[in-house]
């Protein structure tokens, strides 16, 4: 039986639902007399910290101290690239970045004392929008580059035009809020559990702060109630805190984000700025476009440099650009620092070349399936920054298996039909397709590790470099384990993150986590299960090749009954002194990246992948339904078919709550106006389609990956530019059919103001169409007899 490719529950999902797994904060109940971390916040979006004065708020009963500047022992600063992100800031960069930290013996006490810290600001003009960034010349770094061909192509081709594109940033809304614990160890080092994508890196940047060897710092990850890219990098700073504040006092200290404090306090996904120009012959084949990308990256760098890559890595989609000419910003301006967020980038770029085809389309009088089509890569085919499009003819096969399977052509009548006989309510479908690479952009990221435990008695632990964010990545790495060593997954445990165990991890990111992990696993286990080949085989008195491990039992090939358990060969193993414990690590191979160039393969594969959605626009509200949606994705060989529906089903909600619901607002002060869930709208069950059909690509293994199977974390969120291609299609059908504008999100009032343009668009050509009669009556009449 196999166990890899099974659908199996999550491995914690009983805990989830019933409360008893673990999260970080949960353990704070065994760290009695922990001290509670609490900030002082800023005012203002841009200003100097002429003084701070914290002595009435040591007056405050159950204040225990105030952690300033002054107490960092090491480098004050957390910035995971650049070093850029002052713990303690002399001049505040953005609304409500904390200047100090209050630790008390309550949470209140903590409060109340960083009510009472007296800080004097000089406030600063800030910076608030793409557009005065761009304005003053406020960016990070110096602009992406990547081209190919001759984009002046543009200007001389049938259709040439130009256009503009906003698009909304996304809070992640991880249910788990920022947390970490720390406390002295045993022997004077500092322990941590933190709620991080990164522990390595959590545990780097402790060591920067109090300015110790990493070997004196210990990270551990339980698990996060999810993390979403927010955090890859935007755990450390808490930790940090929880360390240094440890430190100083010798007690544990505990860090956790309120959800205003999370909301106000840590990055989202960037908002970008697009600005176009494409050229495309009559038929709707693309020639050239021009795209100039402006990302907001708030008050640091953060990971904003290889988000911007991955969304100009993106600008293609599943298209071929002849000819490119790309660039890309990333402004500086005085707003929280903008995060990985599933897609990474990914989202926004292949938004825009959507956005580009959409408008061909409706400019051309063609439906826009068809010309997504005529664009598709074919096998062959490379991207403009010169990677070959491994299986390229997957696109088309997913479009055309879609197709059939969700009666596209039918249904495109059908909604033509229902729309001439509504003229209030208007039907939108739309489908789209999705390419997506794997694979860190910066290669030295592309490697993981395992640490792989038997003990005499047959039980295994497993311990991995990556993270378990909900995504079900622990659940896979059970069955590849339980897989490799011919055992039932009950016999495999998988251990929380440590940075004890496995050292110089990557993010658990990229989608790669099961890519890398799994393989390491993979490969630890088949050390240990050829040591234990050959302890069978001298048992059995057979040839290594005859021997079967299956369910727990070993066994010499076609002698199935006399097997004996996995157990007692393990036992046998430790008798003869051969090692129980083995290593394991994978390096992807084949991929490099020249920035300089802007050429290279980045991607070990893409994931693949194509959605249909349906919905009802009202031209009274300008809300709308999601009335069905088919998937078919690529997962390759599924090695857990429910963990990977639960992936793509959360995945296109996540991208339908960003494209549609989720608008972040910021006030003229710089402040987050939208900083909780009765202001910020999130996708709930209202927002699942009526029908939602999932499948996924049959026979899809892929070579050169574990077990043939693909990533499936973040790919499916971008299947979700269906329902804002949908909402288009129904706006488009209360016109005249012609190009319509959309910001993003597609928030039900920028859909009604959207579908009152098309209105006018079809009075307008209503009475000219009139106006045109009654001149030729006129005309007519006035024509000599
Ligand atoms: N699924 C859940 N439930 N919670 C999460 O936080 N993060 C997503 C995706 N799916 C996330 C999730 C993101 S941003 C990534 S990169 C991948 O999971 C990371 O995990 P993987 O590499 O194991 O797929
Ligand atoms: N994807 C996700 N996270 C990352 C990447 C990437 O390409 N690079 C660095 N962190
Ligand atoms: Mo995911 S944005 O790569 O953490």
């Amino acid at each position: 039986m196999k166990i890899v490719g099974k659908s199996v529950p999550h491995e914690s999902a009983r805990g989830h639902v019933t409360g008893e797994a673990l999260y970080t904060d949960d353990l704070l109940l065994r760290f009695p007399g922990a001290l509670h971390a609490w900030p002082v916040v800023a005012p203002h979006a841009h200003a100097l910290v002429r003084a701070l004065d914290p002595s009435a708020a040591l007056s405050e009963p159950g204040v225990v101290t105030i952690l300033t500047g002054d107490d960092v022992p090491g480098e004050g600063d957390t910035g995971a690239n650049r070093h850029d992100e002052p713990l303690f800031p002399a001049e505040v960069t953005y609304h409500s970045q904390p200047v100090a930290w209050v630790l008390g013996e309550t949470l209140d006490a903590a409060q109340r004392g960083a009510r009472r810290v007296s800080v004097e600001y000089e406030p600063l003009a800030a910076i608030l929008t793409i557009d005065d960034a761009i304005l003053a010349g406020s960016f990070h770094s110096p602009p992406l580059r990547m081209a190919r061909g001759d984009v002046s192509v543009i200007e001389s081709s049938q259709l040439s035009f130009e256009g503009e594109l906003r698009i909304g940033g996304q809070e992640h809304f991880y249910l788990e809020t920022q947390c970490a614990i720390a406390w002295l160890d045993e022997s004077g080092g500092i322990a941590a559990h933190s709620s991080t994508q990164h522990p390595a890196e959590t545990q780097e940047v402790i060591a920067r702060v109090l300015g110790i060897p990493r070997n004196r710092v210990t990270v551990e990850c339980l698990r996060m109630g999810g993390a979403f890219g927010g955090k890859e990098v935007q755990a450390n700073p808490w930790a940090a805190i929880a360390a240094l504040g440890a430190s100083k006092t010798g007690r544990p200290v505990r860090v956790r984000l309120t959800r205003a404090l999370d909301f106000a306090l840590t990055g989202k996904r960037h908002p970008f700025q697009v600005r176009y120009a494409a050229g495309f012959t009559r038929d709707g084949q693309l020639e050239g476009v021009r795209i100039a990308l402006y990302s907001d990256g708030g008050w640091s760098l953060d990971l904003s440099e290889p988000v911007l890559s991955r969304a100009m890595f993106h600008c293609d989609n599943a298209y071929l650009l002849p000819a490119a000419e790309l660039t890309g910003l990333i402004c500086r301006t005085h707003k929280t620092s903008q995060t990985a967020f599933r897609g990474f980038g990914g989202p926004q770029g292949m938004l825009a070349i959507e956005e580009i085809l959409d408008q061909a389309a409706r400019r051309l009088g063609l439906r826009p399936e068809l010309v997504r089509e005529r664009n598709f890569y074919r096998e062959g085919d490379t991207t403009h920054y010169g990677q070959p499009v491994k299986d390229a003819g997957r696109i088309e096969t997913i479009w055309r298996r879609l197709m059939e399977s969700s009666r596209f052509a039918g249904r495109r009548n059908e909604v033509d039909e229902w729309n001439t006989r509504h003229p209030h309510l208007k039907r939108g479908l739309a489908i789209t397709p999705v390419k997506f690479g794997i694979s860190f952009t910066a290669a030295f990221f592309n490697q993981g590790a395992a640490l792989v435990l038997i003990y005499r008695d047959g039980s295994v632990q497993v311990n991995h470099g990556g993270t378990e964010m909900g995504q079900g990545l622990h659940t896979k790495i059970r069955q590849i384990a339980a897989e490799s060593l011919g055992l039932d997954p009950e016999s495999v445990r998988v251990m929380s993150t440590r940075t004890d165990k496995i050292p110089n991890t990557s993010a658990t990111a990229a989608s790669a986590g099961t890519d890398l992990n799994g393989a390491a696993v993979a490969d630890a286990c088949s050390t240990l299960r050829s040591r234990l080949t050959d302890v069978a085989a001298s048992l059995f008195g057979c040839d290594s090749a005859a021997v079967r491990f299956s369910e727990g039992l070993v066994f010499r090939e076609g002698e199935a009954e006399r097997a004996i358990s996995f157990a007692k060969v393990c036992n046998t193993a430790y008798l003869q002194r051969v090692p129980l414990f083995a290593q394991g690590y994978y390096r992807t191979p084949g991929i490099q990246y020249n920035p300089q160039t802007g050429r290279g393969t980045p991607f070990h594969y893409f994931a693949y992948g194509a959605a249909v959605s349906e919905v009802e626009v009202d031209g009274f509200t300008g809300d709308y339904r999601l009335l069905r949606t088919d998937i078919l994705e690529d997962v390759g060989d599924s090695v857990s078919p429910m963990v990977d529906r639960g992936q793509i089903e959360g995945g296109f909600i996540q991208g339908v709550g960003w494209l549609t619901l989720e608008e972040l607002i910021w006030d003229a002060q710089g402040r987050l106006a939208t900083a909780g869930a009765s202001t910020y709208k999130l996708p709930s069950w209202t927002e699942v389609p009526d029908t939602f059909e999932v499948d996924f690509m049959p026979r899809a293994a892929e070579a050169g990956t574990i077990y043939g199977s693909k990533a499936v974390g973040e790919p499916p969120l971008m299947l979700a530019i269906s329902v804002r291609e949908a909402i288009r299609d129904a706006i488009s059908a209360f016109g005249t059919g012609g190009p319509v504008e959309l910001e993003s999100p597609a928030t039900p009032e920028r859909v009604f103001f959207a579908v009152q343009r098309a209105r006018a668009e079809r009075e307008l050509q209503i009475n000219t169409a009139e106006a045109d009669e009654t001149v030729a009556g006129l005309l007519k009449e006035a024509q000599p007899r």
